[in-house]
């Protein structure tokens, strides 16, 4: 007890002097297909940030909980929060690895270029678990291994442009696993490839928008609901700020949506 109280005293010391140094720590190799675990994994510590961590670099969490209780991040259900309201905020090219984010937060991670997160878990995800605004067309942002838990609406959201990857990942209790902005600022061409994930109790697996040349590609995929699995990717008409994108329909019939229901296994 005592051990992990200094631990947690140690990681809020060095969190609040500096941005988090890069530490060489080897990454987490891909985990076989199917190997993954369902269940939010024990953490090893807490500590509530004052305010985001900055990391550039790459950074391993050694499964501590982070959050922002007691400070302007944490969660304000549907209020609008933005970066500042984050727990880590990546630098472009960051990686973080073996983190929880606890449920006193608001924004989870925010990626301001390309970033691999690796083995991270969102205890109860408040506005998105993950937000990824990479600006070059072919930027490619990596979530490999880890969960997240209770998205009252998306897990990963991806504004700006180029492809994010979303691999061994367990989703649980939530509206979309990822959608691709449908009324930012710029109608950017989005790319989403998924593999290995189980959808458990959500409403739609991936959401895009298939007029500004969005595509999903998805393999590996299992739903507690199989086989009625035409939600496990959905199109949209994307549009400009201030209006609300409408549905076109969902499943393996729409060419942006490139997977096969049949496919779909159980989970
Ligand atoms: C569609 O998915 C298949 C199998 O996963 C892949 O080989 C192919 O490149 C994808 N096509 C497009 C247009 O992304």
């Amino acid at each position: 007890m005592l051990k992990i109280a200094l631990l947690a005293l140690s990681l809020v010391a060095a969190q609040s002097v500096v941005a988090v140094v890069p530490t060489a720590v080897p990454t987490v190799a891909p985990r076989a297909p199917a190997a993954f675990t369902t269940r939010l994994p024990a953490s090893s510590g807490s500590v509530s940030l004052p305010t985001a961590s900055v990391i550039s670099g790459s950074f391993d969490g050694r499964m501590v909980k982070y959050d922002r209780r007691g400070s302007s991040g944490a969660c304000q259900e549907q209020d609008e929060t933005g970066e500042a309201d984050a727990v880590f905020i990546l630098q472009s090219g960051a990686s973080i690895s073996n983190v929880i984010i606890g449920k006193d937060q608001a924004e989870g991670i925010h990626c301001r270029g390309p970033c691999t997160v690796t083995n991270v878990w969102w205890e109860d995800v408040c506005e998105d678990a993950i937000t990824l605004k990479q600006t070059g067309s072919g930027d490619v942002s990596t979530i490999n291994g880890g969960g997240a838990f209770h998205a009252e609406d998306k897990i990963v959201q991806h504004n700006g442009r180029g492809t994010v990857r979303i691999s061994n990942f367990f989703a649980s209790d939530f509206g979309k696993l990822y959608r691709s902005c449908g009324n930012c600022d710029q109608s950017n061409e989005r790319h989403v490839q998924v593999t290995n994930v189980c959808l458990h109790d959500g409403s739609e697996g991936v959401g895009i928008n298939s007029n500004f040349g969005d595509t999903a590609t998805l393999s590996g995929i299992s739903t507690d609901s199989h086989p009625s699995d035409s939600s496990v990717c959905c199109t949209y008409e994307g549009v400009s700020p201030g209006n609300e994108p409408d549905k076109i329909g969902c499943g393996d019939g729409f060419s942006a949506c490139n997977y096969s229901e049949g496919s779909i296994g159980s989970c």
